[in-house]
């Protein structure tokens, strides 16, 4: 990009942040992002998060979905009423009573160490608001997302208990549908969320499972 659209594109960024109502609502609560709004809405509206669940959050950093999470958990006797594993190929600050694993989602290793975390049992909720860097090219971009997706699909079909819910965060555009098809190929039911916080003009939209389907 040329230095002065660049300039301009960044001022306008700025303009549009310090004008951006979560943002203040963030700060004024003490999220670490205003994502956390997102979260806070859907789960207003669909009930993931109950206490004593094990739930799975997949790239949580800079962790507001992370503080949201544990709201809705709940504490008791300074303990966290359930389990929260989250995973981000970036440190995060650390909250009580959350385990924070560090890895890339699409590596082996990674993998492993999440499974090795895991309640025999498996997690009662899988959420996800993992996106790649983007690149600009359309193509490329929708490919890395969807490898991102189909992988949150694939752990959550091994690894949410029956009945379990998975949240995971695209882009409407192409690959939408096949995402949403083989999200019902797992589901009994599935819904779109494009919650308030997420701006208008912003392809994010959030895909969710309800009830994962026995295995065949
Ligand atoms: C939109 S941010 C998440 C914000 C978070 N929900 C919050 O409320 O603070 C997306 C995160 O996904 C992470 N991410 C992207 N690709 C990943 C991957 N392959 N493995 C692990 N984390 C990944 C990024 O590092 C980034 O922190």
């Amino acid at each position: 990009m040329p230095a002065g659209k660049k300039h301009r594109f960044n001022q306008n960024w700025m303009h549009r942040h310090l004008n951006d109502p979560y943002v203040r609502k963030a700060q004024q609560k003490g999220y670490r992002s205003r994502a956390a709004f997102k979260l806070a809405e859907i789960d207003d509206q669909d009930k993931l998060i109950k206490p004593g669940m094990c739930i799975v959050e997949l790239g949580a950093a800079p962790g507001s979905w992370t503080q949201v999470v544990r709201e809705r958990l709940g504490f008791a006797s300074q303990a966290l009423r359930g389990k929260l594993i989250t995973l981000d190929m970036l440190a995060m600050e650390p909250l009580d009573g959350v385990l924070s694993l560090v890895g890339d989602f699409r590596e082996e290793e990674t993998l492993r160490v999440l499974q090795e975390v895991l309640p025999d049992g498996g997690c009662d909720l899988v959420i996800s608001d993992m996106a790649p860097n983007l690149s600009g090219v359309a193509s490329a971009d929708t490919a890395r997302m969807g490898d991102l997706i189909e992988l949150a699909l694939e752990f959550s079909a091994v690894h949410l208990k029956p009945g379990g819910c998975l949240l995971v965060k695209c882009f409407q555009g192409s690959g939408f549908s096949q995402w949403v098809e083989s999200y019902k190929r797992e589901f009994r039911q599935v819904f779109i969320r494009k919650p308030k916080a997420s701006r208008e003009e912003s392809a994010e939209t959030y895909l969710l499972g309800k009830g994962l389907l026995p295995r065949a």
